[in-house]
């Protein structure tokens, strides 16, 4: 193991978990397309800023889930709409 050289401000992990069995999971709330869109507006804003796809953070029930670290920000029911919000967290 080492160190790496990647560093990142904040790191915006967006679950796109799906289950295969129909339980609820982020995936059946656009949550795939919720980090596309919002990977294109950090980068906008600010490349330093790491929006990466994850899975299970353990709020199936509420998503689709973002979750926010260093911040130790988690966030549910998030949808393409409330992308603006997250920018200003960002800040
Ligand atoms: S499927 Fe997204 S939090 Fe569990």
């Amino acid at each position: 193991m080492r160190l790496s050289d990647k560093q990142f401000s904040k790191l915006v992990l967006v679950c796109t978990n799906e289950k295969p069995d129909g339980r609820p999971c982020c995936a059946q709330k656009a949550s795939s397309e919720l980090y596309h869109a919002l990977k294109l507006a950090v980068a906008g804003m600010d490349p330093t800023i790491r929006v990466s796809k994850t899975g299970c953070l353990g709020n199936c029930e509420s998503g689709a889930t973002v979750a926010i670290m260093p911040k130790n920000v988690y966030l549910g029911e998030v949808r393409e709409s409330d992308i603006p919000e997250i920018l200003e967290m960002l800040k």
